[in-house]
């Protein structure tokens, strides 16, 4: 894909991956929105990549734990824009940040869920008008290969939590939403895959978990820009890649049973029709 004229929405752009991956599409010459809670952050990324020669992005501010701020990033977005050829779902939160208790959303809900899981299902739902008007164009969920099953009994994690079971869970989320939604959305010319950018790279989430990083924002960026760009997997939908390569997720993410549940439950939690 051509990234000349296209529009790209990358949530958590501000910091990380998010912040190389706006910086290389810009510079391609998409019109990138971007997205995190900082103003100052944005500032400085936009000013960055106007010095790198792309155009001047535009920048929405929402705290993606609250399911009321998600709704108005996609109300915002659909009324500036008239068209929108990729969302990439990658705002997220680690095993750890701001410490390993136990914490919650606005709206209550297990907070790592929220913001890694929950609040995309509900912007990929509020975008696809735009997306399917702007088509053939992508969703590109960034997951991850750190993975736990859910349990439909305790999808909160009320019991036992910690930090490391939240965060897969959300991210094994992600994977059955990505199957889920390229069924739905089969001849619609809008594909959806998700992946595993690289492992530990060099990002606040992992210096927060205080891990050594083990690989650099470039590598997990250029796998995130594959999924976006690649003339390769232009009609390849409903997949989980690890870096450049197709694989296998957790098994319960092929369970159509499980997806369905989480699907229910997606459509109650933030109110979208269909529940
Ligand atoms: N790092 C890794 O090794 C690794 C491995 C596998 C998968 N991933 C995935 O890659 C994605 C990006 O991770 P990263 O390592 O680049 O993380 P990061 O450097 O910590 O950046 C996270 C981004 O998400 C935004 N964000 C966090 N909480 C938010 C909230 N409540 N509302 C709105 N925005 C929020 C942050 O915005 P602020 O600037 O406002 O904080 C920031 O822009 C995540 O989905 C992560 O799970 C990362």
């Amino acid at each position: 894909m051509k990234m000349d004229g296209k529009t790209v929405l990358i949530t958590g752009s501000t910091d990380g991956v998010g912040r190389y991956v706006a910086t290389q599409l810009a510079t391609a010459g998409a019109t990138v929105l971007i997205h995190g809670r900082d103003r100052a952050r944005a500032k400085t990324l936009s000013e960055e990549i106007k010095r790198a020669g792309g155009g001047e992005p535009v920048f929405y501010q929402a705290d993606l734990s609250s399911l009321a701020e998600t709704q108005q990033l996609a109300d915002a977005v659909l009324a500036d824009h008239r068209r929108l050829d990729v969302f990439i779902s990658n705002a997220g939160i680690g095993s750890q940040n701001d410490g390993p208790a136990r914490q919650t959303s606005a709206d209550g809900h297990e907070l790592r869920f929220a913001v890694n899981y929950l609040s995309g299902f509900l912007l990929a739902h509020r975008l696809l008008p735009l997306l399917k008007a702007s088509a053939p164009s992508r969703i590109v969920n960034v997951a991850s290969l750190g993975q736990h099953p859910i349990d439909f009994d305790d999808v909160m994690i009320t019991k036992g939590y910690n930090g490391s079971r939240a965060y897969a869970q959300s991210k094994l989320s992600q994977i059955m939403f990505t199957i889920d939604l390229a069924e739905a959305l089969k001849g619609s010319g809008v594909t959806v895959n998700s992946l595993h950018p690289a492992t530990y790279m060099n990002t606040t989430m992992v210096r927060a978990g205080g891990i050594t990083p083990m690989s650099t924002v470039e590598q997990g960026g250029e796998a995130i820009l594959h999924l976006v760009t690649g003339d390769d997997v232009v009609n390849k939908s409903g997949l989980f890649f690890n870096g450049m390569n197709e694989a296998k997720a957790n098994r319960q993410a092929y369970d159509a049973e499980a997806r369905k549940r989480l699907r229910a439950l997606s459509l109650e939690l933030t109110g979208l029709p269909g529940a």
